[in-house]
């Protein structure tokens, strides 16, 4: 036990990873491409940036010095009226937009909004009314919202204090967000926009526009995810007269932690510097790179790649340093060909779901990361001869939700086999990728058609995520 002491696991399995040369293709997107001037402060000199709010340092709660300077820059050069450092990623930032700006309202969302849209509801008591995206068939991934599905979802609810949209979406497609946002303005309200995945698409005329430049009124940014910066740095973006900017400053005061890390915050800084001189030409590389691992794939038998003609909708564009891979011809997950890539090729993608694989080409990428991945993906499709993946079972498109997310949250629940649960209130998200749309939320109706459904996701072994049982074997419900 006490020999125990001495290991530092998880730092143990950081440096074992690293000593095994990876090819990454994963967030944060800095790779080589950190701000060479945080890189070349490595070690102890590092330490001497970890610092606080001391004379001159300036306080990310009440800026009025380096910081707000920072974030005046910031918002030069991302179009916005004012601009915000997060410490706490997207999340922190979706948290503030919801608690500020919606209330205890209703707010129009997309139901492939990522779980941190889940957190904002439940710590505001908002009142979500779901829109749905539209399904790319053969990836079965999702391809934004139309503006005439928010239209009809104004009509329904006039109250609604604001449209929430993601987009881009994990996979880089970015629906009509110009679309959205003039349909939320006639109606008065405000577009806020999960913006996770965008930080870099301002920065080249081949990537779709970004949130500000399309009429959103607010956009959260994970700058650590594709802009050059330290993992969990991220920014928000607030323009116009929709959003109270005092009250969103206020939420990020009460939501952020007191003790903000500068070397996150000077990582945005030098990202936002790096970004504003290069980012033209980091993007024209990294879009050429994603452009050659796109034409070597092309002609791979049994993998097919998301291209810009998948996609259906007007308006709907393709951010292509996204590599989105089915490898459902090849009789293999996307679990098990990101497995297979990182056991015998060392190579390591964002992220997986049933048919597909996902890499980010970023400003990190090198040349020779894509060569591995072509080469491993080549491989393992000339090794593999299996018959091609069956469809998976088709999701639920009705939901009944009957409490609010926060009701359900926090109201008396237990967990029950999945046999007892058709008819209960879910005290829990349950969603399957791809498409990622939670076929449940907290207080919603497990139906008969979901529970059928989950029946089949439990017995085709799919993976879930948000479910306190991820095997669904048992499932929480509310208890009224
Ligand atoms: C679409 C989307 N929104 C929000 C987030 C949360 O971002 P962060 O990890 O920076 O908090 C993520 C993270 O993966 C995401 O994919």
């Amino acid at each position: 036990m006490l020999n125990d002491l001495h290991r530092a696991p998880l730092f143990a399995a950081l440096k074992k990873h690293a000593r095994q040369n990876p090819a990454g293709f994963h967030i944060p997107g800095h790779g080589q491409g950190l701000p060479p001037e945080l890189a070349t402060h490595a070690g102890q000199a590092l330490c001497a940036l970890d610092l606080t709010e001391l004379p001159g340092l300036d306080d990310l709660h009440n800026p009025t010095g380096p910081i707000a300077a920072a974030q005046d820059l910031a918002a030069k050069i991302y179009g916005s009226d004012r601009s915000f450092f997060l410490v706490n990623g997207t999340t922190v930032g979706i948290h503030a937009l919801i608690t500020a700006l919606v209330r205890q309202n209703k707010v129009i969302i997309a139901r492939n909004a990522h779980r941190s849209v889940l957190g904002g509801l439940v710590l505001s008591g908002a009142d979500p009314v779901y829109v749905l995206p539209d399904i790319i068939p053969d990836f079965a991934i999702d391809c934004g919202i139309r503006p005439a599905v928010i239209r009809q979802a104004l009509a329904v609810s006039p109250d609604a204090a604001a449209v929430l949209a993601v987009r881009p979406n994990y996979y880089g497609v970015a629906g009509d967000l110009g679309g959205m946002a003039r349909v939320a303005h006639e109606a008065g309200i405000p577009v806020l926009v999960d913006e996770a995945h965008g930080a870099h698409l301002r920065f080249h005329r081949d990537l779709p526009r970004d949130a500000m430049d399309a009429g959103a009124d607010a956009a959260v940014q994970s700058t650590h995810k594709l802009g050059g910066s330290l993992g969990q740095s991220a920014m928000l973006h607030l323009r116009g007269d929709l959003v109270d900017t005092d009250a969103v400053a206020a939420a990020l005061r009460l939501l952020q932690t007191t003790s903000p890390s500068y070397l996150l915050m000077a990582s945005l800084d030098l990202a936002r510097r790096r970004l504003s001189r290069q980012g033209g030409d980091l993007m024209e590389k990294a879009l050429c790179l994603a452009r050659s691992v796109r034409d070597r794939l092309a002609g791979s038998r049994n993998l097919r790649i998301l291209t810009a003609d998948c996609l259906s909708g007007e308006n709907c564009v393709l951010d292509s340093t996204k590599l989105v891979i089915s490898v459902r011809g090849l009789g293999l997950t996307g679990y098990q060909v990101s497995e297979l890539l990182a056991a015998r090729y060392k190579v390591f993608v964002e992220m997986a779901d049933f048919y597909n694989i996902v890499a980010f080409i970023s400003m990190g990428t090198t040349a020779e990361d894509c060569n591995r991945l072509v080469e491993a993906l080549q491989d393992v499709a000339a090794r593999n001869k299996l018959p091609a993946l069956p469809p998976q079972p088709a999701a639920p498109s009705i939901y009944k939700k009957v409490m609010k997310p926060r009701d359900a949250w926090f109201a008396r629940s237990r967990k029950v086999p999945l046999a007892g649960a058709r008819g209960e209130i879910s005290a829990e998200v349950i969603a399957v990728y791809p498409p990622g749309i939670p076929v449940l939320n907290p207080g919603e109706e497990i139906t008969d058609e979901i529970y059928e459904y989950l029946l089949d996701v439990s017995k085709w072994g799919l993976s879930c995520q948000g479910p306190s049982d991820p095997t669904l074997k048992t499932i929480k419900i509310v208890i009224e």
